[in-house]
């Protein structure tokens, strides 16, 4: 018994090395340093986007050390508090912890990234959380502005933005990416309601030789009084079975373990907006279609968005397992998911057509001389390169906008097929 306790060298070795890495402590004299880069800031397009936060937020600098810390110009308490509450890249300032380095502290997983609720369900393309919060300051928001994510995936710039201040407004075509975003960002309001009813849900989870477990949403709608609450347990529900039927795990045992983390995830969010006193964003998803957005024109400060790339990943394919046991049915949602419709070459001149249609959207809603930022990738088909990058440059700027960055951004990931992507961002000039 005691043996299968220990842990093998290789796992031993891999937290050691992941505690020592998170192990951030505050060196003896960091109070004489302006302000210092995290530790997991390792790529160029990180310190481009650091140095143009600095920028948005007003700060005037020069690097230092090799690039890895900033002597600030213009020091005032103003800015320090700013960089403190808001920045994105920095471990200290003048040897305080930001905000962000105490946020991303509060991580249940053993990604960097996937602190707080961010984690919850394996969908696959996420942004990463960090470059969303550098590009909501690079862009100009403030708490109380609007940003809008018309494909809204699993909320990341929800999260991102709530923990902000700012207020999000998300779309998108998946109902799971809809519940995805509020468990992501709703659940801290409901947390008793979770935990007073998690025992009942997991008795009936278990096999039960003398009488069949009730179904399970019928069970939810029974015991559970809020939207909120039937939702994460609707997600712990799909996690499990998308741990199941994609890594063949145990069903049972997914879900109990999976709803553990997912409220010990929701606390460190309290947690947190408690400690550091958050004034939160007000967050809005629903399902909706990027091609008619359902906004006035002209009504938000800001867009940060990831349209699916070209025709790079069947989205209704791969998550098809949680829309059928959520009931619905998979041939009849082809045709409204962008990038999906179609086949063969036909399907991307159909991506063409919708994500034009989403472009004059995106254009519509935005208020002028603000920013829309596109994160997108150029796919690759049957081995030719599907020019996806340019297209929406070309497209965007015959719209009105024209292009103020374009920052080449690698992928970094074992199982990621596409190398780079572009990190685009245009300013309505008309
Ligand atoms: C690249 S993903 C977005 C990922 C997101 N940035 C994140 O962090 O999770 C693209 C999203 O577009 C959505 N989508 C596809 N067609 C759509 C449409 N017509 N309207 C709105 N969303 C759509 C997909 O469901 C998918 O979630």
């Amino acid at each position: 018994m005691e043996l299968k306790l220990l842990k093998s060298k290789d796992e031993f070795m891999l937290e050691r090395a992941e505690s020592e890495f998170w192990a951030y402590k505050i060196e003896n004299n960091a109070y004489q340093k302006d302000l210092v880069l995290l530790d997991n800031v390792q790529f160029i397009y990180e310190l481009s986007l650091a140095e143009l936060e600095l920028k948005a937020l007003g700060i005037e600098f020069e690097t230092k050390n090799g690039l890895r810390e900033f002597q600030i110009l213009n020091k005032s308490n103003e800015c320090k508090k700013l960089i403190k509450k808001r920045g994105s890249y920095y471990k200290t300032i003048e040897g305080e912890f930001t905000d962000y380095f105490q946020i991303i502290q509060k991580n249940q997983t053993r990604s960097v990234n996937q602190y707080l609720t961010h984690w919850i369900y394996p969908y696959k393309g996420k942004f990463h959380p960090q470059m969303i919060r550098a590009l909501l300051n690079i862009i100009g928001l403030k708490e109380g502005d609007t940003v809008l994510d018309p494909f809204s995936g699993s909320g990341t710039t929800a999260l991102e933005a709530q923990l902000l201040g700012i207020n999000f407004i998300g779309f998108d075509i998946s109902p799971l990416c809809v519940i995805q975003g509020r468990v992501k960002t709703e659940s801290i309001y409901v947390i008793n309601e979770i935990e007073s009813i998690k025992g009942k849900i997991i008795t009936n989870i278990y096999p039960n030789l003398f009488q069949s477990n009730k179904n399970y949403y019928e069970l939810l709608n029974e015991i559970a009084t809020d939207e909120r609450t039937k939702n994460f347990y609707k997600l712990a529900r799909l996690i499990a079975i998308s741990d199941n039927s994609r890594r063949n795990r145990d069903f049972v045992n997914s879900f109990i373990k999976n709803v553990n983390l997912m409220i010990a995830s929701v606390k460190d969010y309290i947690n947190i907006k408690e400690k550091l006193d958050l004034k939160l964003g007000d967050v809005k998803i629903e399902i909706g279609d990027s091609r008619e957005i359902k906004l006035p024109d002209n009504s938000v400060d800001g867009i940060i968005t990831s349209p699916p790339y070209s025709i790079a990943l069947d989205y209704v394919y791969n998550d098809g397992h949680s829309l059928k046991d959520l009931g619905y049915e998979l041939e009849k949602m082809r045709d409204s998911f962008i990038g999906v419709r179609g086949n063969g070459r036909n399907r991307v001149e159909l991506y063409n057509e919708d994500m034009k249609r989403s472009f004059e959207e995106i254009y519509r809603v935005l208020k002028p001389n603000k920013y829309a930022v596109i994160v997108i990738g150029n796919a690759t088909y049957q081995g030719k390169e599907i020019k996806t990058v340019e297209f929406t440059i070309e497209y965007m700027e015959s719209l009105g906008f024209s292009l103020v960055n374009n920052i080449n951004k690698i992928i970094f990931g074992l199982y990621n097929v596409m190398k780079k992507e572009n990190i685009l961002i245009f300013k309505k000039e008309r």
